[in-house]
């Protein structure tokens, strides 16, 4: 062995020990910033296209076909005529704003026939990056001669301010500024926001929501978890507010879509808007996760939803009201769980450890040292005087602010009672309060929420921090407790609540606060703001000052090492393969799964597991047409894409730039990694596209969206072409 190959050997084995952490893939790139490392690793990978196909300024490319979908999740641009791709549960309460009993477009999926029958939504919007520039130097302008945090930060808002309003931009647009690497990096985004967006089709649930809460997070799956929109524009091509006689959008650049699917290993790319990921954490806040925060939160929902279940099982109209917010409850449940255990099955603490005895020794050695030596105990004291604060907060905010839904109104009530101003903002507050509630008693029954009460009161008033509980809740009867106030509050339904809100601002608090559902939630909250909430937020702060530093600290003693800023609602790329896992000893979970699996998980007439007749009509005539793959119809796949919430409604593309499926979800044993991603069992969930276009084409009979597609074969071409 020559000598230079053996020195690169000797620095590939060290690079291994040095960055237990950093010796993998994951990762979430900032678009604009490719080059160099990420480049060479995606066509390592794979990738055929370039940098530029993805991100550019000054010609159109795939970035401007990627908006974020009213905030919370992406969706892709797949015609020239402003056509948009996303989740059905990204698209959910659109679906579900247009249906009635006579039109179910929920149960019975919806297609417009036409522009014509595209129905407007109020309130959705989709936003396009236009342009990403890094603005660090200024906005941390004259700031890092101050140690006062407080200073520092009001320092940093205004640079921000002044950066936002001087930054060039069309008139129409808007600039926003974003902290990357907690704080280390900020930058800057031009963006253009559209605001007449139109729902085009919509499979039935039975499809879009196929195996809804027991296949949720979970692989092998078979969903079909996608529903259609469509940009509209002024005459000029500029977003503008619903009107009929805006036009659709023409748009600066949209997805060609491959027929020709994927198998095990290929290049995958999923480029969208994952919302947030703590990575970088210390060993102390990991064990604080696993062995305190997610069990208690888990345990309230535990709770909450198997009461709520046994109503919904025993009772349509409950079973209705209920639907999506018991699916909302289960959806993080559910990930907590799976967080817990892949973080213990993966070692997380102990490999965060080891990362940080290195860490310790790179400070030692450096000049540094001074700056960071004390990180790491600072930390551990600081996660140990915070955790009763964190779990107090914990139980208060999944008890009094999501599952017991009389407490979530008392908290909007106790909103109104501390924003009085005047005689006339009150009661113009109140009518807006009154008028949001009545969707909210529409779907609200009192006996579910006095039994969701009940079991979730006890286990916060027996397991929370027994220092700060607030008196409501110490040596305290819950079931009587339970009974006093569901007989008694008027805000357990919506006529008695209108009632209790008549009169001027006096009455109406005095009756407020002799209502006994109220004076509880009032006590619990108060506690909270007084006896929590201060100290977390101070002792939060100085945790978020040693992030920083920390992350600042990895980033100058670890010059090479991969790493890449937490997810932050921003524009990412992440990249990866096609790749089955073992989920457990002596079983393998294959990459794709067909519509033969659909079949076999059939319940006639479940509510989770249900198949229209259409569709196993054309399983058992094969009618696939050209989306057939050796005559199995694909469905879903996973791969190595480091995805998280947000990343809903992806466009997962191929090495060559075509749309090859749409990111939905993440599988059960590695839902970790959003706090520590494992390459051998992290995997993301995507509806493979020749599914989408089937039940398009075949299924909904759309034959004219499809016609507004790009398909093609980049793999033949490819073949024939050599
Ligand atoms: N787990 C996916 C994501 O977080 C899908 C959630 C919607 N589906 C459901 N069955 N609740 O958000
Ligand atoms: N379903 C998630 C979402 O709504 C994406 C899955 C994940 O968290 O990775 O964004």
């Amino acid at each position: 062995m020559n000598q230079r190959i053996k020195n690169l050997l000797l620095k590939a084995i060290i690079l291994c020990i040095a960055f237990p952490i950093y010796a993998q893939q994951g990762g979430m790139w900032i678009p604009s910033l490719l080059k160099g490392m990420n480049e060479s690793e995606m066509q390592s990978l794979g990738m055929k296209m370039s940098i530029q196909d993805i991100y550019d300024v000054n010609n159109s490319s795939m970035k401007d076909a990627v908006p974020h979908f009213n905030g919370g999740c992406t969706s892709e641009v797949i015609s020239p005529q402003g056509l948009l791709l996303t989740n059905h549960h990204c698209g959910y309460s659109q679906i579900q704003s247009h249906s009635s009993i006579e039109h179910d477009y929920l149960t019975d999926g919806f297609w417009a026939e036409s522009l014509n029958d595209e129905l407007p939504n109020e309130n959705l919007t989709v936003t396009f990056i236009v342009r990403i520039e890094d603005v660090t130097n200024k906005v941390l302008e004259g700031v890092l001669n101050t140690d006062n945090e407080r200073e520092k930060q009001s320092k940093i808002t205004k640079n921000i301010s002044k950066t936002v309003a001087s930054f060039p931009k069309e008139s129409w647009q808007e600039n926003k500024i974003k902290a990357f690497f907690e704080g280390n990096q900020y930058i800057l985004f031009v963006t253009e926001t559209f605001k007449d967006i139109r729902l085009v089709g919509a499979p039935p649930a039975s499809i879009g929501k196929f195996g809804s809460d027991t296949d949720n997070w979970v692989w092998p799956r078979h969903t079909g978890d996608f529903s259609l929109f469509r940009i509209y524009a002024d005459k000029d091509n500029k977003p503008a507010p619903y009107s009929k006689n805006n036009v659709p959008y023409k748009p600066k650049y949209f997805f060609p879509i491959s027929l020709d699917g994927i198998s095990e290993d290929d290049f995958t790319m999923v480029f969208g808007y994952p919302g947030q990921t703590q990575e970088y954490l210390p060993s102390y806040a990991v064990e604080q996760i696993i062995n305190d925060l997610n069990p208690a939160k888990i345990a309230i929902r535990n709770a909450a939803l198997k009461v709520t279940d046994e109503f919904m099982r025993n009772d349509q109209t409950i079973k209705i009201q209920y639907a999506s917010k018991y699916a909302s409850i289960a959806n993080y449940w559910k990930k907590w769980i799976g967080e817990s255990l892949g973080l213990t099955k993966t070692n997380a603490v102990q490999t965060k450890k080891d990362f940080e005895k290195d860490f310790i020794k790179r400070t030692k050695q450096s000049s540094k040292s001074s700056d960071y030596a004390t990180l790491l105990p600072e930390f551990e004291q600081l996660y140990k005087q915070i955790a009763p604060y964190s779990l107090s907060r914990d139980y208060f905010t999944e008890v009094a602010m999501r599952n017991v839904e009389l407490l979530v109104v008392a908290y909007r009530l106790y909103g109104l009672e501390r924003s009085y101003t005047t005689e006339q903002s009150f009661s113009e507050k109140k009518e807006n309060f009154i008028n949001a509630q009545e969707r909210f008693y529409k779907n609200y029954n009192k006996n579910v929420d006095e039994k969701v009460f009940e079991t979730t009161v006890s286990l916060y008033s027996q397991k929370a921090p027994q220092q700060f509980l607030p008196e409501e809740l110490k040596n305290v009867d819950v079931s009587s407790l339970t009974e006093l106030i569901y007989n008694q509050s008027k805000l357990t339904d919506y006529e008695s609540l209108k009632k209790l809100l008549e009169g001027n601002s006096k009455e109406v608090l005095k009756k407020l606060n002799r209502d006994k559902g109220y004076i509880f939630a009032k006590g619990l909250i108060e506690n909270y703001i007084q006896n929590i909430l201060p100290e977390y937020e101070k002792l939060n702060t100085q945790i978020e000052a040693l992030q920083r530093t920390y992350m600042k600290a990895q980033l100058d003693l670890y010059p090479d090492a991969r790493i890449f800023p937490d997810a932050n609602s921003t524009l990412r790329v992440t990249y990866g393969k096609v790749d089955g896992y073992s989920p457990k000893d002596a079983v393998y979970y294959e990459p794709l799964t067909y519509l033969d699996g659909v079949i076999e998980k059939y319940v006639p007439g479940d509510y989770e597991f249900d198949v229209p007749q259409k569709l196993i009509d054309l399983y058992n005539a094969k009618d696939y047409g050209q989306y057939a793959d050796n005559d199995k119809l694909p469905v879903n796949f996973i791969a190595t894409n480091h995805t998280t919430g947000g990343n809903s409604g992806s466009p997962a593309i191929d090495a060559y730039g075509n749309l090859i499926g749409l990111n939905f979800d993440r599988v059960w044993e590695g839902t970790m990694s959003d706090i520590y991603y494992d390459p051998s069992i992290c995997r993301n969930i995507m509806v493979d596209i020749r599914y989408v276009l089937f039940i398009i084409d075949k299924f909904a009979n759309a034959k004219h969206l499809i016609d507004e597609m790009k398909l093609v074969h980049p793999k033949s071409e490819i073949s024939t072409s050599k």
